[in-house]
């Protein structure tokens, strides 16, 4: 069985991807060599019975002599470490969580379930970077993949609320923390029914504005409230996570490549106090008539995970918030129907769980995929 090198295997999103290697019984499938770049010489993790005491993750010369890496430590450490490894003429496969090498020209975006295609032909021309996509993307694909594989979508746009986890798990905390807060500076007012509502209101409004609440991860305050905008500022009026939408998108269908087959996808991406699901309200034009049934086929046919909620209240409610997704590998893609722009505009809703189909899946199933 091949050597793995598994770094940031302690963070958020490694512990996710540890566990569900674990319950899906991937260790069994290769030698995994854990590194720190902390705790060298410390323990190897319980679940993972035999393993070597901890390596220094800054060890290059360890590193080069194993054939895959898998990363989740984040994009400052693979800007330090892989420069060296490539430089030093390792060519091992490393497959990565961060967006550092995202948008290398060398790297391919993995998505298998959305473009094993790519990923074949990549492989087959010795491209060794296999990068995570941005979790709003993934999730949006594993979702609609079946209209845009099928060369359906014309154009795009999507209008996100996007859980605290992107941030990081401080961002979690802090979102808490502040629902906790506000709730304590009127829990008394709540508690009596005969109190007046725009006097907790107004005790509510003072908590949020109280410069004494943290709000140092998100810099306002979320709880209560929406943030519209995520991660950097381009200068142009959009935001990197805007950007991202079209940029990675395409790079994952491979449609940035060819000559006139991009597929335009752009709008506008909102902070919400959701926990760890991501959620995306999508207008696309599609490049034909198609029957509401047929585009549910088409979704449904595409992958085993994205799952079609009937538009109706009911089971919008039950089965198509982060509530529902969260935790769960499925996809739910639901308010399908036709605009009124035209029979080619459709709405969608769709849901997923940053961490799962956002961030770790697609890397523990490209080790799959590189292990054979
Ligand atoms: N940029 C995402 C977010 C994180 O902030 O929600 C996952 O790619």
């Amino acid at each position: 069985v091949p050597s793995v090198g598994l770094v940031g295997w302690r963070g958020m999103v490694g512990s996710v991807l540890m566990q569900r290697m674990q319950d899906e019984g991937d260790f069994q499938l290769i030698d995994p060599v854990f590194f720190s770049t902390s705790n060298a010489g410390g323990a190897a993790p319980s679940f993972a019975e035999g393993a070597a005491p901890l390596q220094d993750a800054y060890d290059v010369e360890t590193l080069t002599k194993l054939p895959i890496i898998i990363t989740a430590q984040g994009g400052d450490y693979t800007a330090e470490v892989y420069p060296k490894l490539r430089d030093g003429g390792w060519d091992g496969l490393w497959i990565d969580a961060s967006s550092k090498l995202r948008m290398e020209k060398d790297s391919i975006i993995v998505l298998d379930p959305v473009n094993r295609d790519v990923i074949d032909a990549g492989l087959a021309r010795g491209v060794r970077d296999f990068i995570g996509g941005n979790c709003t993307v993934s999730c949006m694909l594993m979702g609609l993949g079946g209209l845009f594989k099928n060369g359906l979508v014309e154009w795009g746009t999507s209008m996100t609320y996007q859980a605290a986890s992107g941030g990081g798990a401080r961002h979690m905390r802090e979102l808490l923390n502040q629902f906790g807060s506000i709730h304590g500076a009127v829990a008394d007012n709540l508690a009596d029914p005969a109190s007046a509502i725009l006097e907790i209101d107004r005790g509510v409004l003072a908590q949020q504005k109280n410069p004494e609440m943290d709000a140092s991860q998100f810099g306002v305050p979320l709880a209560g409230s929406v943030i519209p905008w995520i991660d950097a500022d381009l200068g142009n009026g959009q935001s990197k996570e805007e950007w991202k939408a079209g940029a990675e998108t395409n790079k994952i269908l491979g449609t940035d490549i060819t000559d006139g087959a991009r597929i335009p996808f752009d709008g506008l991406c909102v902070r919400i106090g959701a926990m760890r699901s991501h959620s995306q309200a999508l207008t696309l034009k599609l490049t034909q008539d198609l029957s509401i049934s047929e585009i549910e086929t088409l979704i449904l046919q595409d992958n085993p995970w994205a799952k079609v909620v009937p538009n109706t209240k009911e089971a919008s409610m039950a089965q198509l918030t982060p509530v529902a997704a969260s935790g769960t590998l499925d996809i739910p893609v639901g308010r399908i129907r036709k605009l009124e722009m035209g029979p080619e505009y459709i709405s969608a809703f769709t849901v997923g769980d940053q961490l799962l189909w956002g961030a770790a899946e697609p890397l523990r199933r490209m080790l799959l995929i590189a292990t054979g």
